[in-house]
């Protein structure tokens, strides 16, 4: 990948398609260890961001497993808060189920605090979290049990994330030129 073919909204790549491949083949690895024992997994990916990765995840498991979405308003473009609602939810009830939410990005942890809190309402057996990357920051904000990457605070595309809608199917996690989205 030469930068004279990076679109010019954005900067430099964070992360290469290599690097992604390679650490989702390991977390897949990491993951089909830990849950050997269990009858199968169930998969959750958060839309839109997650399904490139939950995608290639996915089929480097080698245990039994299900995938199933759920979908949360995001809060907008930047850093600004605001309450995360559900969109659109999971296809069947994960009461005694394996649950591994999938995660695009966790920045301030709004959005995967409130998935947690509302799937653990639901007695699944176990609950836990993969992400791909998150924003560096002083304290972890959500527990993430499987993390790809950890980045700097700065706006990422590429891989599943997007800025308005564009950039998501990108191979890479490319920064987004702050002159765009401030
Ligand atoms: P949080 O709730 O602050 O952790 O933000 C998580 C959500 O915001 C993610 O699921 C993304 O949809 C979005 N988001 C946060 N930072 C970025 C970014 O750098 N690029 C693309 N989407 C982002
Ligand atoms: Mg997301």
């Amino acid at each position: 990948m030469t930068l004279t073919s990076l679109p010019p909204q954005l900067s430099r790549i964070l992360i290469s398609e290599e690097a992604i491949q390679q650490r989702v083949r390991e977390l897949a690895q990491q993951i089909s260890n830990d849950y050997a024992s269990v009858e199968r997994l169930y998969l959750v990916g958060v839309l839109r961001g997650a399904f490139i990765f939950l995608a290639d995840l996915a089929r480097h498991l080698t245990i039994p497993h299900v995938v199933d979405f759920i979908a949360v308003s995001s809060y907008g473009k930047s850093a600004a808060s605001g309450a995360v609602r559900l969109l659109m939810d999971l296809r069947e009830p994960v009461e005694n189920q394996h649950v591994l939410l999938v995660e695009d990005i966790v920045d301030s942890g709004q959005t995967l605090d409130y998935l947690l809190h509302t799937l653990h309402g639901r007695r699944p057996a176990s609950l836990h979290t993969c992400v791909l990357v998150q924003k560096k920051r002083d304290s972890l904000p959500v527990p993430v049990n499987y993390l790809g990457f950890e980045i700097p605070d700065v706006w990422v595309v590429g891989y599943g994330l997007d800025y308005a809608d564009t950039f998501r199917t990108l191979p890479y996690i490319a920064e987004l030129k702050p002159e765009v989205y401030q």
